[in-house]
């Protein structure tokens, strides 16, 4: 069964640790999350942008991978399906389809705008029991062919988003979707400090999970992140496994050929990643 996000991103607050999202874009990546999430019994959260839901042939197709895998592989630790940086239309598309958790993502409306469309969404997540993440300030670099220049946040306008009624709230702090420059500033503490402030309880998305150093994971859990998102990291692992294995030649031997062996490699490298983003998230032993 799915579930939305509230519950375990407001026991993760409570208890000074983050619930990963971790993006899937096919079968392999969403056996692998699904997995490691059972193994090291960690709640979880699968993230579905709009590009990888098109390439999953539409979010009914995701919703009915996913609940079938849930059944099939016997998971039991609370498993949310969430639409990622969604545009109006999306988010009610995923809605329609059976997503748990959806974010609209209007950071890049005039924040009257931005209100409005992200008020209109807030009355039917309620209903209908899914939990919804508005975005506030954007998250700089290159996501699903959508640029953000990366803007930190206004706090006052993260409150004004933040009592409409959402479960989470993403805000800029200087973090970076994709590989990080090596002239990147860090995250921006002090913005996060104010925010925290403005907003109290409600529990805070860190969106660029990738490549954060440990110390500021950390630093930022402790201000109220509660919610971690990792994309790259796992493309990353995913590309690197798979292509040693076929520079080693080993898909050439014997039934090496077989893309259930050619996928193998690369599906052990997610779970690997994902298993070590949980324990620095401390969602071990939270389902
Ligand atoms: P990364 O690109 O750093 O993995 O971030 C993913 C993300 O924030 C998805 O919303």
């Amino acid at each position: 069964m799915l579930v939305s996000a509230k519950e375990m991103l407001n026991k993760a607050r409570e208890g000074h640790y983050a619930v990963g999202q971790f993006n899937i874009n096919n079968l392999e990546w969403t056996k692998a999350i699904l997995l490691t999430a059972q193994e090291n019994n960690s709640p979880v959260i699968l993230g579905v942008s709009e590009g990888a839901g098109k390439y999953m042939c539409g979010f009914k197709t995701v919703v009915g991978m996913v609940k079938g895998m849930i059944e099939e592989l016997k998971i039991t630790v609370p498993v949310a399906l969430h639409l990622d940086h969604g545009s109006f239309e999306g988010a009610k598309a995923c809605i329609n389809a059976g997503f748990s958790s959806v974010m609209f993502d209007g950071s890049h409306y005039p924040i009257e705008e931005n209100i409005a469309k992200t008020t209109a969404l807030v009355n039917t997540c309620d209903v209908l029991g899914i939990s919804l993440e508005a975005e506030v300030g954007s998250i700089g670099g290159e996501e699903d062919g959508v640029v953000g220049m990366g803007e930190c946040a206004d706090p006052a306008e993260c409150k004004a988003v933040a009592d409409l009624g959402v479960t989470m709230l993403a805000a800029g702090i200087g973090n970076i979707h994709g590989v990080y420059p090596e002239n990147w500033a860090g995250l921006s503490f002090e913005t996060l400090e104010a925010i925290k402030a403005q907003v109290g309880d409600m529990p805070l998305v860190l969106h660029g999970g990738t490549g954060i150093p440990a110390e500021m994971i950390k630093k930022a859990i402790s201000l109220g992140v509660a919610k971690i998102n990792v994309n790259t990291e796992c493309q990353l692992a995913f590309r690197d496994a798979t292509r040693a294995y076929i520079e080693a030649g080993k898909d050439q031997k014997g039934k090496g050929f077989d893309p259930r062996k050619l996928l193998a490699p690369g599906f052990e490298a997610i779970k690997a990643t994902v298993k070590e983003k949980m324990e620095l998230f401390g969602s071990i032993n939270k389902a």
